[in-house]
């Protein structure tokens, strides 16, 4: 008998999505001289991704420990919650103050993106109306990710591609008129994505008394954490906002600052009120996380908690991270030297001041293609590096090639 109910060819095709096509189009490139400067992923002067000395010596370590693969638990293992929030929310001693903890319902994530997606249906489970407000422009999978929770998104100012710097005033002009109490806005903590251009201190500090004025939640995405300026600098916005507005909800990712991307290593934290609402808040990520995913994944986590808990591993990670971010800002300083001539001089400041692993230029979609067919050098169509894909050597070249289809 003929099965008739066939379905799948009723599926359409779709395109992966700019930053994963990028991927495959750089990688199957034959030409020994390309420079890839697509994937957020970071890279050393010969072009590897290593795994960091810490996590292989937590590795090595974990290996001789570990005694189960059972299951976790559904909001993962509290070292690494504390390890996380300790790190990010810690006054000078480096400790999460007792009460706010008790108020910050947190679960182990996969990747920044489930912590990202369990932000957003917790957001979405409290708040059903809340429209989520992201920065134009934002990393291309935040309005997938956030609107498969089926919240309603919106755009705000953010990077001004003639300046290169961050519209502020415009940014908070345009939430003040357009978003309502209650609505919610994601902010990434450092290193914006893929602009590199990141709010000042000040900036912060008015954003703050903003949301708290217009009955804003923030949504801090924090991805890059440690490769911007620093750990305190970078997460300097995060505990802004934490200390004045009285619910905030981050997403933390363990992909860059540890190396750890495939292994998806993720923190999501709802700062409640007060502790009664956050236990509520616990009860419902570990109910979302277990109707997502079920449980979450923990190799990676429990590296990251294990370097985090022994000053030694800690020390050596901390080195490693800090060589990292002191490259990428040299090899910033070298590329905005090659192209401060004349035409190219307000990329040239751009790219030495701005953080993290990217930048966007100011090019157009013809040029950031003509970049990729005529000198193999790939970047995304909105014309956003990653600085880390170049080096010392090939720096002279690409910025000779930006100079050129200018
Ligand atoms: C990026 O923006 O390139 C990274 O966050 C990797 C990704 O998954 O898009």
């Amino acid at each position: 008998m003929e099965h008739t109910f066939i379905m799948f060819e009723y599926l359409v095709p779709r395109a992966p999505d700019a930053i994963i096509a990028l991927m495959q189009q750089a990688k199957a490139d034959p030409n020994p001289d390309k420079i890839d400067l697509g994937v957020g992923v970071y890279k050393d002067d010969s072009g590897e991704t290593t795994i960091m000395k810490a996590v292989k010596l937590a590795e090595k370590q974990l290996w001789e420990s570990e005694t189960t693969k059972s299951y976790v638990g559904i909001r993962g293992y509290e070292g690494f919650r504390h390890g996380m929030l300790d790190m990010m929310l810690g006054g000078e001693d480096g400790k999460i103050d007792s009460a706010l903890l008790n108020r910050t319902a947190s679960s182990q994530a996969a990747g920044g993106s489930g912590a990202l997606r369990l932000g957003a249906e917790i957001i979405k489970s409290a708040a059903p109306d809340a429209t989520v407000w992201v920065s134009t422009p934002t990393w291309a999978n935040h309005i997938p990710l956030i609107s498969s929770a089926g919240l309603k998104m919106e755009k705000y100012p953010y990077y001004n591609r003639e300046t290169l710097g961050v519209d502020f005033e415009d940014m908070l002009a345009h939430l003040e008129k357009k978003a309502k109490p209650g609505d919610v806005v994601l902010l990434h903590g450092c290193c914006h994505n893929p602009t590199g251009a990141d709010l000042s201190e000040a900036e912060w500090d008015r954003v703050a008394d903003f949301m708290l004025a217009k009955q804003l939640t923030p949504f801090v995405d924090l991805a890059y954490f440690g490769l911007g300026r620093g750990m305190a600098e970078d997460t300097y916005g995060l505990r802004k906002v934490v200390e004045i507005c009285p619910e905030v909800v981050i997403a933390a990712s363990c992909s860059k600052n540890f190396a750890l991307y495939k292994e998806r290593v993720g923190l999501v934290a709802i700062v409640c009120k007060d502790e009664a609402t956050a236990d509520i808040a616990r009860s419902q990520l570990g109910a979302t996380q277990r109707k997502i995913i079920s449980m979450p994944p923990d190799h990676g986590a429990r590296l990251v908690s294990n370097i985090l808990a022994d000053a030694d591993l800690r020390k050596v990670w901390i080195e490693e991270l800090t060589e990292m971010r002191e490259r990428m800002r040299d090899l910033r300083r070298q590329l905005s030297e090659a192209l401060d001539v004349q035409g190219g001089e307000t990329i040239a400041a751009a790219v030495k001041d701005q953080n993290g692993m990217f930048s966007t230029l100011p090019l157009s979609v013809a040029q950031a293609q003509k970049l990729r067919s005529d000198y193999s050098i790939y970047m995304t169509d909105s014309g956003r590096i990653n600085i880390a894909g170049a080096n010392s050597e090939n720096i002279p070249r690409l910025a000779d090639a930006i100079l050129a289809v200018l």
